[in-house]
């Protein structure tokens, strides 16, 4: 069975179809790269996965917590919603907490972890991003490449089954972009079952088991990097890829 599902997925913004349909199903351990234009509704489906936007039809389960979209609640959204971690493009970190307490802020606050244990995995956890001597620093006295790696980390101690990423490397300088693939590849290898957003072609290539081709709120093509991207089959994922290869 797998990890996740997506039936019949619908989100609207006004006029705007913005998920048109969408079914996607997600096995344990799978990295998927979703790939698309501006607009063509990629981080909304992420952020109807974990209910950040709610959807007007369709159904999410993940590790056997559903929601469909006419019955859905409170609780069952948070409950399905725990399943899932989300890394920001712009990190969004607590301004005000250091590197540690943004990590240890979601055990504490998340996981309900008491202060001592949660700053016991904290620190592990900033030993694995590589920024353990960076521990009292503010988010402002850290690079973008290390914010993200906060915002990794955070995402980490949550330990939910599936990782979501939404383009989180376009807002770094080029120069510290592989910094945090190369945290994203530590994970892979872990097998963490992730979906990520991202226009880093080489890195889906090397990384991803599956990319999924979006365009106008629906899913165009999916399939391993190979048939993907040095065969697509629909005009739209070839004329896409001739914009970004
Ligand atoms: N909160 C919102 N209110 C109104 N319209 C929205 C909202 N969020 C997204 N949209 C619209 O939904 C469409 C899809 O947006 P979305 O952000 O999902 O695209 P995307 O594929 O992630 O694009 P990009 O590559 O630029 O990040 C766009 O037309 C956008 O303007
Ligand atoms: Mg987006």
């Amino acid at each position: 069975m797998a990890l996740a599902e997506v039936t019949n997925l619908h989100k609207t913004f006004g006029n705007n179809v913005v998920l048109d349909g969408i079914d996607l199903q997600i096995d344990q351990g799978e990295i998927v790269v979703i790939l698309g234009p501006s607009g063509s509704g990629k981080s909304t489906l992420l952020r109807c996965l974990n209910y950040l936007e709610t959807p007007e039809q369709g159904t999410v389960t993940i590790a056997g917590h559903s929601v469909d979209a006419r019955a859905a609640n409170k609780k069952n959204i948070i409950a399905l919603r725990r399943q899932t971690s989300f890394v920001f493009q712009n990190y969004a970190l607590f301004k005000n907490k250091s590197a540690l307490g943004n990590i240890t802020e979601a055990l504490t606050t998340v996981k309900g972890l008491p202060a001592t244990q949660a700053e016991a995995i904290a620190m592990d956890i900033l030993k694995s991003v590589g920024l353990e001597d960076r521990r009292d620093a503010w988010p402002s006295e850290l690079s973008g490449g290390q914010q993200q790696r906060i915002g990794i980390g955070r995402a980490m101690a949550l330990d939910a089954e599936l990782m979501l990423f939404d383009e989180p490397t376009s807002a770094l300088d080029p120069e510290k972009v592989h910094e945090v693939l190369d945290l994203m590849k530590q994970l892979a290898l872990q097998k963490r079952t992730m979906i990520v957003v991202t226009h880093e072609i080489p890195f889906a290539r090397e990384v991803a088991d599956r990319i999924i081709f979006m365009d106008g709120g629906k899913i165009i093509e999916q399939g391993t990097p190979t048939q993907l991207l040095d065969n697509p089959q629909d005009e739209r994922t070839q004329a896409f890829l001739r914009q970004v290869l």
